[in-house]
């Protein structure tokens, strides 16, 4: 565990089970030297058949959770406080992890659909006791939290006009920008280049869905010119950028290479 909670190997490689370089057998081995009672009992849970229904439900990879969860969960079932939010739950929890280490006092968040990610971020901030999130999105007909921390900006992210807006409540503020609007490549890599510069050291630029450009068409997820693409070309052109593996710590991300750190 690196200070921000995030796994990590003995070697800086990061390492999500731990155990690393001892087999199974050996660890068995031990555990009935030690605690014979404890080896017995773990014994009888591998002789007990497992309940069939939870064997069906968690014996599928962990690669079709993520296409069920994107087809069966993230649009309609997901909520923060009655409000719908699009999200995979494990990144929500990233970004809380994030947000307690790096504080920042703006989180710009493009694309906020019905508002539950903006509220979940307002709601942090507010235990934090400071910060206020930058909504911006083309559209908020649908958009319905009222918050105090909460300002909306309503343009399409790339244009002139709505960076300016968002200028004027976060010029010269650590902040953390979270893309999740138009996840075209083109679209996405210019918000990149253009947001970039809300974040100072130590702050983080989050591309979301980048887990599109991994899955294929007929997997409901597939993205041939996805946000993975955008990102690949911005950190050639913004060497301050590094991808941060360990906010990858649940495996299971709707944002795969998509956490930048600013390095530098
Ligand atoms: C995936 S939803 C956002 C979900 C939200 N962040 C959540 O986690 O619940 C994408 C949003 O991006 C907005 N959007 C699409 N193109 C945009 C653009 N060019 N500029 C700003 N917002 C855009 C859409 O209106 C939509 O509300």
């Amino acid at each position: 565990m690196n200070e921000r909670g995030f796994g990590e190997g003995r070697n800086g490689e990061h390492s999500y089970f731990g155990h690393e370089g001892e087999s199974h057998l050996a660890r068995n081995f031990a555990l009935l030297r030690q605690n014979p009672r404890l080896f017995f009992q773990k014994v009888a849970t591998w002789l007990r058949p497992m309940d069939g229904y939870y064997r069906r439900r968690w014996g599928c990879s962990l690669r079709d959770w993520m296409i069920r969860y994107h087809k069966e969960v993230v649009f309609d079932k997901v909520s923060w406080m009655g409000v719908k939010a699009r999200k995979m739950v494990l990144d929500a929890w990233v970004y809380q992890q994030i947000i307690y280490q790096v504080r920042p006092e703006i989180i710009i968040e493009i694309g906020n659909a019905e508002g539950g990610s903006t509220l979940y971020l307002a709601h942090l901030l507010d235990m934090l006791g400071a910060g206020k999130v930058i909504a911006v999105d083309i559209d908020h007909t649908i958009f319905q939290p009222r918050h105090s921390r909460i300002e909306l900006v309503t343009g399409d992210s790339s244009r002139q006009e709505t960076l300016a807006r968002v200028e004027q409540f976060a010029e010269g503020s650590q902040g953390l920008v979270i893309h999740d609007g138009d996840h075209s490549r083109d679209h996405v890599l210019k918000d990149l280049r253009a947001y970039a510069k809300f974040v100072k050291e130590g702050g983080y630029l989050v591309v979301e869905d980048t887990a599109t450009d991994l899955f294929r068409a007929g997997d409901g997820l597939g993205n041939i010119n996805g946000p993975m693409g955008a990102v690949e070309q911005f950190l050639r052109e913004d060497t301050r950028f590094q991808i941060d593996l360990g906010c990858e710590l649940f495996i299971a991300t709707f944002n795969p290479r998509g956490f930048l750190k600013r390095a530098g």
